[in-house]
C-alpha cells in the first residue's frame, strides 16, 4: 500500500499517532525532522539559528523526496505544506491524513514546549501561521481528522477505518 503522510500544525500529534500506527499496522515509522536531523547532522534548532529557516525548508523538501513510498507511516514537519513542491509530492505520492486541531488545543499541549524555534519566536504570530496553513494542509489532505479531545488511541482506530487497512 501506498505511505500514509501524517500532516498538520505543531502539537497535532502527528508522532504519537505515527507511533500509535506503527504498532496496529506493522508498517515502518519515518519522522521528516527525524531524518533531517540525521542527514544534516545538526538538530532542529541549530538549523534555524545558523542556517535559517529557508535553508531548513529546502532540506525539509529533499528529505520528503527520500522517504519511503509503500508501507510506512511518515510524521511530517508542521511546515512540510508551505513549499508547493512538497504538496504536489504529496498528493502524488502518499495517502495524506491532515490531523486538524484547533488553536486553543494546540496552545494547551504546547504551553511548555521549548524545542520547537517557530513556536518559541515571540515575535511570530503562530495562531495566524495556522490560520494561513489551513488551506494547504486541506490541499494535500486525503482524509482529515479532528484530533480534539480524542486519544491518541481513538485517532488511529479512525484512521485505520478511513483507509480500510
Ligand atoms: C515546524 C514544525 C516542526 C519542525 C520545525 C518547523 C513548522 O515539526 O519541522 O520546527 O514550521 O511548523 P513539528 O510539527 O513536529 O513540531
Amino acid at each position: 500500500m501506498k505511505s500514509i503522510y501524517l500532516v498538520g500544525f505543531m502539537g497535532s500529534g502527528k508522532t504519537s499517532v505515527a507511533t500509535h500506527l506503527q504498532s496496529v499496522l506493522n508498517w515502518t515509522v519515518q519522522d521528516t525532522d527525524q531524518m533531517i536531523e540525521d542527514y544534516y547532522q545538526m538538530n532542529i534548532p541549530s538549523i534555524f539559528k545558523e542556517k535559517g529557516e529557508e535553508i531548513f525548508r529546502e532540506y525539509e523538501s529533499n528529505i520528503l523526496h527520500q522517504t519511503k513510498k509503500e508501507n510506512t507511516i511518515v510524521a511530517t514537519g508542521g511546515g512540510i505544506i508551505e513549499k508547493e513542491v512538497n504538496r504536489k509530492w504529496l498528493r502524488v505520492n502518499g495517502t495524506v491524513i491532515f490531523l486538524q486541531t484547533s488553536w486553543k488545543e494546540i496552545e494547551r499541549r504546547l504551553k511548555d514546549d521549548s524545542s520547537r524555534p517557530i513556536w518559541n519566536n515571540q515575535s511570530r504570530d503562530k495562531q495566524r501561521l495556522l490560520e494561513e496553513r489551513l488551506p494547504k494542509y486541506l490541499e494535500v489532505a486525503d482524509y482529515i481528522i479532528y484530533t480534539d479531545g480524542k486519544n491518541v488511541e481513538e485517532i488511529t482506530s479512525e484512521i485505520i477505518s478511513k483507509i480500510n487497512a
